[in-house]
């Protein structure tokens, strides 16, 4: 868990004319700041992730990676002190090909070099990309030297891949190999601060489960990519469905906002205890789509305790509220409510919707592009 820059603070904001939000250790000494002045920390959210942009145009004399000395003057080593002293993690992004995807020097050639530079500055986590790699062969083996690199470092450091993403156009992914080597891998496109893009997130999800939801658990994870909520996008119900969705998912949680300037709504959701557990479950199963209609969407997710998260999605775009009722026997294979079951409401507010017999129905009334997400667990 954590906020990585990226998608809501982008590369083209010049530090000169808005020094608030241009990419710079202003921003996330700011950003670690709140994230401990505000609870995000507490919450759960440990890492605070550089993103693209960071590196000067070029590598210094012995060959390493460098900062931009606008952005980053004090350079990373110095803010990787400050965010630890604040009781955070640091990540830092770097590319397997040649450039990194705005066009900055990839780490291809000095995967060794890269890795140790990283060590020796107090990262914490690796956000590796893929453009620029060239062939397919280049593209694992990058993948695969990189993550050897940073084991050889003697540094805990997490390795967030977009492997699959990249390789996917041409190949199916072998994800068993893929977590041999990665923590977590992005599957699909960039998301944006839109409905559409949640949307599209989910829909391949789904439609990809049978081969990307058994490989993950602990150690490594299928990554939807960063949480939007708080931003401009998303209403309150695609918000509600998104921290929902992504807890079923077992989704890495970083956000990508301004924690500086947030709504209490959005900082309720985002903070909200239940979901982070459920997202967090120690089993560390992801979950998975029961059944879809023309009007709903239903999840579960196996939790440990003989508990299943489930996600009733209203996905219908017209009207309003609807009820969406299905019998128990649905979850778990009729095993989630036998003999009975108690259901208790997460989102879109904590409620206690009593005790259930496996023969039973349950109702739930859903918002348009909302979620209702319960947690069931058999008595
Ligand atoms: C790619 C990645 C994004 C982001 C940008 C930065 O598009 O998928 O998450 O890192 O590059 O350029």
């Amino acid at each position: 868990m954590g906020w990585l820059h990226w998608e809501r603070f982008l590369c083209g904001t010049d530090c000169g004319t808005d020094p608030h939000r241009c990419v710079s250790e202003r921003l996330f000494v700011e950003m670690a700041d709140v994230m401990v002045a505000e609870g995000w920390r507490d919450a759960g959210y440990e890492f605070i992730c550089i993103d693209d942009c960071w590196m000067a145009p070029t590598r210094d004399e012995h060959g390493r990676l460098q900062a931009d000395p606008k952005r980053f003057p004090s350079g990373i080593r110095k803010l990787a002190d400050y965010v630890h002293s604040k009781g955070l993690k640091l990540g830092i992004y770097s590319d397997v090909g040649n450039k990194t995807c705005a066009g900055f020097p990839g780490s291809y050639n000095h995967y060794d070099l890269d890795a140790q530079t990283f060590a020796s500055w107090g990262v914490d986590l690796l956000k590796f990309d893929g453009c620029n790699s060239g062939t397919l062969e280049l593209l694992a083996e990058g993948y695969r030297h990189m993550s050897l690199a940073l084991n050889r470092t003697g540094r805990s450091i997490v390795y967030s891949c977009e492997w699959p993403f990249y390789l996917r156009p041409m190949q199916q992914p072998n994800y068993t190999e893929i977590k041999q080597y990665c923590n977590h891998w992005r599957n699909f496109f960039d998301v944006y601060d839109s409905w559409s893009s949640i949307k599209s997130i989910l829909d391949w999800t789904a439609l990809h489960q049978d081969s990307i939801v058994k490989i993950a658990g602990p150690g490594g994870w299928n990554d939807p990519d960063m949480l939007v909520i708080g931003n401009f996008g998303l209403s309150w119900d695609q918000a509600v469905t998104q921290m929902a969705m992504w807890a079923i998912m077992a989704a890495p949680l970083f956000m990508s906002n301004d924690l500086r300037h947030i709504s209490p709504e959005a900082k309720w959701l985002l903070q909200n205890k239940e979901v982070i557990a459920i997202n967090q479950d120690p089993l560390g199963k992801q979950g998975y789509q029961i059944t879809k209609d023309k009007d709903f969407e239903l999840w579960e997710r196996p939790l440990s305790g003989q508990a299943y998260a489930v996600a009733v999605l209203n996905h219908q775009e017209i009207g309003g509220p609807r009820n969406f009722t299905f019998p128990l026997t649905f979850l778990g294979n009729g095993l989630a409510c036998n003999p009975a079951c108690s259901v208790w409401q997460v989102l879109p507010a904590s409620r206690d919707c009593g005790v259930y017999s496996w023969v039973s129905s349950l109702s739930v009334e859903v918002n348009p592009t909302g979620t209702v997400l319960l947690k069931v667990v058999a008595l």
